[in-house]
């Protein structure tokens, strides 16, 4: 096996949600080993966090600007830096980075503006760097075994295509109590124009793409702020105009009481339909025209080799969240490997997001907003 690569956090300090949740994603296939870090907005808590995370003194940095300077210069130097700071700090953070030469995995959604991700993109691949975009939904076998049918034709032609995530834990005025990650996500400045569709929406648009393969063509949306005194959407319901003629439905929301994380994905094609659900993530219900509904598991027979290599324990074990993030990861890590002359890219590695998928998210949410505020169907 090859020598683990080394990466560095940005954000993901003591009290933040999402950079603990990467740290045990890559730990779970040992494929790289945090050595850095400049993991707080400020630079005494971003020291603090270092030490509660075992980092070496001489690479617990104050801010990221320190870290990718001091880095860049080390014969050592990480391998990657994650970013997973509020989505204000993404643009300069991540420009930054590949500006330095390191390789970048940037949590979603990727920029304020997808003249922003664009630039990012152009700056990757001038300089031979990757630029993934956690949208770690994909990283389900289950979603990828989908993926894998809808290419082969399964369904036939795609007409219809329901994308929803709904949460329900912002249905009361939480910012003003002084959560944290409650608070920067209804502020414009920090969170961007999207507020559940941004922050949410982002993820559902990636994983109809990725699914289907389908490209959005012009939306139609209707935005609601609820809880009174938010700027921004806690609510949005957008129909989509795919190209070639499908027709799509999205619903996002964080005003519905009673939901965790319900994100799900219904497809229905000229031949059959597929349905996803991620609250039960190892099932896949496929019904082909006039037949029964087929319940495909994960770890079972006749699936598709790329829900098998995204696979780790047997089928009745279940698996979720943390795992799927991991095969992103996978992919990650054997993509830079790749680029670094290991060979050919994996097939895990072929099939991580990247900045490109980011920057049609920031796209497609710019265009909603645009399509909300008009009343009419705005273009991709
Ligand atoms: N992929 C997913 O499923 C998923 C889930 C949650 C959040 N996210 C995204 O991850 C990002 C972080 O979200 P979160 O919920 O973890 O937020 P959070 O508020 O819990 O954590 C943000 C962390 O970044 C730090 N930080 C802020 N500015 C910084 C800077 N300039 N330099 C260094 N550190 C800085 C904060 O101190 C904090 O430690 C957001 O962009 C969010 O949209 C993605």
């Amino acid at each position: 096996m090859s020598k683990p690569l080394t990466y560095a956090m940005i954000g993901g300090g003591t009290g933040a949600f999402i950079g603990e949740v990467h740290r045990h994603a890559i730990a779970l296939d040992s494929c790289a080993t945090l050595v850095a870090g400049a993991l707080s907005s400020t630079p005494d808590r971003s020291i603090q966090s270092a030490r509660m995370l075992g980092l070496p003194e001489d690479r617990s940095y104050s801010t990221s600007q320190e870290l990718f300077e001091r880095e860049a210069t080390r014969e050592d130097r990480v391998d990657f830096v994650v970013i997973v700071t509020p989505n204000d700090s993404h643009f300069p953070i991540a420009k930054a980075a590949l500006e330095h030469g390191f390789h970048v995995v940037l949590d979603k959604p990727a920029t304020h503006t997808s003249a922003q991700a664009q630039e990012l993109a152009d700056l990757a691949v001038s300089n031979n760097l990757l630029c993934c975009i956690t949208y770690n939904y994909t990283g389900y076998p289950m979603v990828r075994q989908a993926r894998a049918m809808i290419a082969g034709g399964v369904l036939g032609t795609i007409r219809k295509v329901f994308l929803e995530y709904h949460q329900g834990w912002l249905a009361s005025d939480l910012e003003s109590t002084g959560q944290k990650q409650a608070a920067w996500r209804v502020d414009p400045d920090r969170a961007g124009i999207g507020g559940a569709l941004g922050d949410i929406g982002t993820h559902a648009e990636n994983l109809g793409a990725f699914v289907t393969g389908l490209e959005a063509e012009s939306v139609y949306a209707v935005l609601h702020s609820f809880v009174p005194g938010r700027q921004l959407d806690d609510d949005a319901s957008v129909l989509i105009n795919y190209k070639g003629g499908a027709h799509g439905v999205l619903t996002v929301s964080q005003i519905c009481i009673g939901q965790g994380n319900g994100l799900s994905l219904r497809v229905y094609g000229d031949k059959g339909s597929l349905i996803w659900n991620q609250e039960c993530a190892d099932e896949l219900v496929v019904t082909l025209l006039d037949a029964n509904p087929i319940t495909y598991t994960r770890g079972g027979p006749g699936l598709d080799n790329d829900a098998i290599i995204s696979t780790r324990i047997p089928q009745g074990h279940p698996e979720g969240y943390l795992e799927a993030f991991a095969n992103v990861y996978r992919g990650v890590t054997d993509a830079i490997r790749s680029m670094h002359g290991a060979g050919e890219p994996s097939r895990l590695a072929r099939l991580i997001p990247t900045i490109e998928d980011g920057r049609r998210g920031v796209r497609f949410v710019e265009c909603s907003v645009e399509s909300a505020a008009k009343g009419r169907v705005v273009c991709i």
